[in-house]
């Protein structure tokens, strides 16, 4: 069920301030950024975006060429967002004639040599997951004056068939006008094409004409290519409207249920029947109503459920059983969807509401529970499909937590015999455990992304699955003459589908090829036989050929890498180092990069003929460590005269302040962060965020050191209590280096630094972590945390003081102010002038920011999220006087009366 549809997206920048996630900017690029100018001294002055589809294998060419016609060398940036379900087979770029090509590597070696260069103080570049869909590849390179650069990144994938059709995204962001614009499609399936689509959300009716479509027989060929003045976002205009999706979408003719394609001693078999009578289904809904659900995720699931009962055929059967600490079964049997019983679960999903902690082993155990019931007394047709829908944002905190002891549970009691779906709601559930649970019942697990369209998600997976036609399906070849099948039997066939088997063929001396399809349909078994003489095969090769001839070899290797990846999720131990194994040799034998693989590529640099790697890897769903760790190199300070280029992930952008208040202020779009100070006397309270709008404040009085009349240091001054207020939920939260007090109403809770403790109650979710930090949680998308900083016993001059970093922020109402608030919505800046002063590796620098021109200075801050003893390092433009010109208004501004003061 992963992945439907072929998603694919390329966005090209160069100056325009770019989507450069995991590029840190140096301070040449900085310093040439210019909005007003988009097209800089770099010209991105053609982008060529080439698929070829053979039979639904999609060969990918993406190729960019750029130009810098400044008298000095720049860095120019290759971004493409690509399908996280494709695999990228090649990388080049060609820089002063000579070509620079990556090497895929077994990821263990790949690694050890970006350590490598990390520890050189070279590094890498990545790539990430970026949209719901795609994943990010990046890669810049230096160009010197007069000098062209050409990329062209290759990847791969197999189209699935989906809802009757396939379909091929292409995500258009070239984010300048670009002289020779391209997008070329060419499409050929053998069984004859059937329709043939292709729109975009940014088009005009002027652009309209730009894309060319033809099919006929068996090919198809889409062409778009917008002229200069066609990309203009009004005329005369500099900008680019070319900003959304290019969607291509088609299906075959299916004058019979098969296909069966052989080219090269491979062969594929496509299986997709007519219509047919749907087959009744059965579906346990297992719903997480846990507390954490609370609010927005709770709606849009009784909005989706509503939905989708609307949308249940009247043969089939369901129930409900949601969960929290506690296990409710909507019914004590299966249902059928009458529309009197459909009327009663719209009842019942209505009044649902969420609360309490989360319980997964158990809801599980009673869906299958009441299937086998079901079969037993024969309350469901005998000829039917059975599905359990399992829907959680959390982690099992009740009844059986061990993840391990569910899944074994779930396994032995399912014993196969009923398909089990998981569907994670955000970014809490622990993924590999739930697609572990799906995958070992015949399953899929998919993440609904926490958005305002999270109902139309369930929904849209629901309409996967809604209507299956065939069951218990298997697909049988030529014995003796066949080896290394991709899977071939299958639960379900879901109308609109198609079920795809490849393999090698060993007999070379074969003269027909026979396939039989047994199933059972809605009333009877079924059996489909499709034969082909290999007599002919020279001719079927030819056409096939036409696009590229080892495609089927690809397209298995790709089927068959993509199915030992997800086995091994499920295997046990002993099995899986031997599907890695196998997985590993493909990847590597066929150019693939996947899971088990990497891409380095080593780049030349700016003349001083140092090699710089960097390496690209494969987004893995629900892995955290899936990409090379984070080098604090990163953020060390780099000095003018080098012309050297940092590459690595940022870590989680955060604003924060700490010690003798240093203000930071990160800015995630230039992966570069701006600092200030605040110069006040001990006693004053500054008010950090307020958010009227949400009714959360937060403030902290400032201390000073022991002993002032006597130190030279006297004047420095510390956060040494923080007071959080939340209005809606009448709660004032005070954090002294002592002690952390809670206030609800009436009720006063005191806790100590000494001690671990976690408080979760509505709104608010609290944890300590023993004299180290408290970290809060207000809903979705307000989580902060406070740092404990303890000076040494005894310290003639130092007290204990705290720091408050913000680590969500994107709940906040765009009213929200304050110190740190006015940026939770992102700054804009540019910098320019930037010249070495007196102080060395300090340079100074214009800053162009709110209409301001202010002088600001390179400088470090420290960074004490990660370790309280060991900070790592951010550099960032110090903006001088208590920040003036940089946060709106003056300092004193931001004085407040009291630490839990808020504005009405
Ligand atoms: C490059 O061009 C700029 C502006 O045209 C000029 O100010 C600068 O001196 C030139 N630099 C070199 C190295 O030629
Ligand atoms: C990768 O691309 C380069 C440049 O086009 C080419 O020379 C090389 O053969 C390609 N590698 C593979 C494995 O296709
Ligand atoms: C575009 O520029 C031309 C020449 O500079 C000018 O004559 C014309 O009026 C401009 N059009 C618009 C819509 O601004
Ligand atoms: C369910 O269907 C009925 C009739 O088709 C329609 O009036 C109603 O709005 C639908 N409800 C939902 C939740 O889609
Ligand atoms: C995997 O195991 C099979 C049989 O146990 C063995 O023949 C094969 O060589 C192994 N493959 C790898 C790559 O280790
Ligand atoms: C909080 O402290 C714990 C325990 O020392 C540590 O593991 C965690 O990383 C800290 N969290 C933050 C955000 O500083
Ligand atoms: C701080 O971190 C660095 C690099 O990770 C390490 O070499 C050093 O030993 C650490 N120092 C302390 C005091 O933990």
């Amino acid at each position: 069920m992963a992945g439907l549809r072929l998603v694919c997206s390329l966005l090209f920048c160069a100056l325009t301030p770019v989507n450069s996630d995991f590029v840190i900017e140096g301070l040449r690029k900085i310093q040439k950024r210019s909005t007003e100018k988009p097209a800089g001294d770099i010209e991105v002055y053609s982008v060529d975006i080439n698929s070829k589809v053979t039979s639904r294998f999609a060969h990918n060419v993406i190729t960019s060429r750029a130009v810098n016609r400044g008298n000095v060398s720049k860095e120019v940036f290759f971004n493409v967002d690509l399908p996280k379900s494709a695999f990228i087979s090649n990388f080049s770029m060609i820089i002063d004639g000579v070509t620079y090509t990556g090497v895929i590597k077994e990821k263990e070696v790949a690694k050890k040599q970006y350590e490598k260069a990390v520890s050189r103080g070279q590094t890498a570049g990545l790539v990430k997951a970026s949209g719901r869909k795609t994943e990010k590849f990046t890669v810049s390179v230096n160009v010197a004056s007069e000098s062209k650069v050409t990329f062209e990144l290759v990847y791969e994938e197999m189209l699935k068939r989906h809802l009757g059709k396939y379909e091929f995204f292409i995500k258009v962001q070239p984010k300048a006008l670009v002289k020779h614009y391209q997008i070329d499609i060419e499409i050929y399936e053998p069984q004859g094409i059937s329709f043939l689509n292709a729109e975009a959300s940014f088009i005009t009716n002027d652009l309209l004409p730009a894309i060319k479509k033809s099919f006929s027989g068996k090919r198809g060929h889409i062409s778009f290519k917008p002229t200069l003045d066609q990309q203009r976002s009004c005329p005369n205009c500099t900008s680019s409207l070319m900003d959304g999706d290019f969607i291509v979408t088609y299906d075959v003719n299916r004058e019979s249920p098969g296909n069966i394609q052989i080219v090269n001693g491979y062969f594929v078999h496509y299986f997709a029947p007519p219509k047919l009578t749907g087959v009744p289904k059965n579906v346990v809904y297992v719903i997480d109503i846990s507390g954490s659900m609370y609010g927005r995720k709770m709606d849009q699931t009784k909005t989706a459920l509503l939905k989708i009962l609307n949308d249940t055929a009247e043969h089939d059967y369901f129930n409900f059983v949601l969960f929290s600490h506690r296990i409710t079964a909507w019914r004590d049997s299966m249902v059928k969807a009458t529309p009197e019983n459909m009327e009663e679960a719209k009842k019942f999903v209505n009044q649902i509401q969420a609360s309490g902690g989360t319980n997964i082993n158990d809801p599980m155990l009673k869906a299958i529970e009441l299937l086998n019931k079901g079969y037993e007394m024969k309350q469901v047709p005998e000829r039917s499909a059975s599905l359990i829908i399992l829907l959680t944002d959390g982690e099992a905190n009740e009844g059986e937590s061990n993840p391990s002891k569910i899944q074994a549970n779930v396994k032995n009691a399912n014993n196969g015999k009923y398909t089990v779906y998981s569907l994670a709601f955000g970014h809490s559930p622990d993924y590999s455990f739930l697609e572990k649970l799906a995958l070992e019942n015949s399953g899929v697990a998919r993440r609904i992304y926490e958005d305002s369209d999270a109902d139309l998600q369930l929904q849209g997976f629901y309409n996967e699955v809604a209507n299956p036609t065939l069951v218990d399906i298997k697909m049988q070849y030529p014995e003796n003459a066949i080896a290394d099948v991709t899977q071939n039997n299958f639960k379900q066939y879901f109308d609109g589908s198609e079920l795809v088997v490849a393999g090698r063929i060993t007999d070379n001396d074969l003269n027909s090829f026979a396939v039989d399809v047994n199933a059972e349909g809605a009333d009877q078994s079924l059996k489909y036989s499709e034969n082909i003489d290999l007599q002919e095969k020279d001719g079927v090769d030819k056409n096939l050929q036409y696009i590229f001839g080892d495609f089927i070899e690809r397209l298995w290797a790709y089927i068959t890498i993509q199915q030992l990846l997800e086995k091994r999720i499920h295997a046990d131990p002993s099995e899986k180092a031997n599907l890695t194994a196998k997985a590993l040799d493909l990847s590597l034998k066929f150019n693939f990069v996947t899971p088990l693989t990497s891409m380095v590529v080593t780049k030349p640099e700016d003349k001083e003929k140092e090699e710089e790697s960097f390496i690209a890897d494969k987004f893995v769903e629900g892995q955290k460590d899936a990409q090379p760790p984070v080098s604090s190199a990163r953020y060390a300070h780099y000095p003018v005269s080098s012309a050297r280029y940092q590459y690595a992930a940022p870590s989680t952008p955060s604003n924060w302040v700490d010690s003798d208040p240093h203000f930071v202020i990160n800015v995630p779009q230039k992966n570069d962060a701006l600092c200030f100070n605040i110069q006040e006397e001990p006693g004053v309270v500054l008010n950090l965020i307020e958010d009227k709008e949400l009714g959360i404040a937060v403030n902290g009085e400032l201390t000073g050191n022991k002993k002032e009349e006597n130190s030279v240091l006297s004047h420095e001054t510390y956060f040494g209590r923080l007071g959080i207020v939340n209005k809606k939920n009448m709660l004032r939260i005070e954090v002294t280096t002592e002690t952390i007090t809670i206030m609800q109403g009436k009720i006063t809770k005191i806790f100590t630094w000494e001690k671990k403790a976690s408080v979760k109650k509505q709104g608010l979710n609290l944890v300590i972590n023993k004299r180290a930090n408290v970290t809060f949680t207000f809903g979705e998308g307000a989580t902060f945390v406070i740092i404990l900083h303890k000076a040494p016993k005894d310290h003639p001059l130092h007290r204990d003081f705290l720091g408050f970093y913000t680590l969500d922020d994107h709940m906040f109402s765009t009213e929200v102010h304050g110190l740190l608030g006015q940026f939770f919505h992102g700054i804009d800046y540019e910098i320019s002038n930037i010249h070495e002063t007196k102080v060395p590796n300090k340079p100074d620098a214009t800053m162009k920011v709110k209409n301001k021109i202010l002088t600001v200075t390179r400088g470090v801050q420290r960074d004490y999220r990660k370790d309280r003893y060991n900070s790592s390092e951010v550099a960032c433009w110090f903006v001088h006087s208590n920040g003036e010109g940089l946060i709106d208004g003056t300092h004193t501004d931001y004085i407040v009366p009291d630490i839990f003061s808020i504005a009405d």
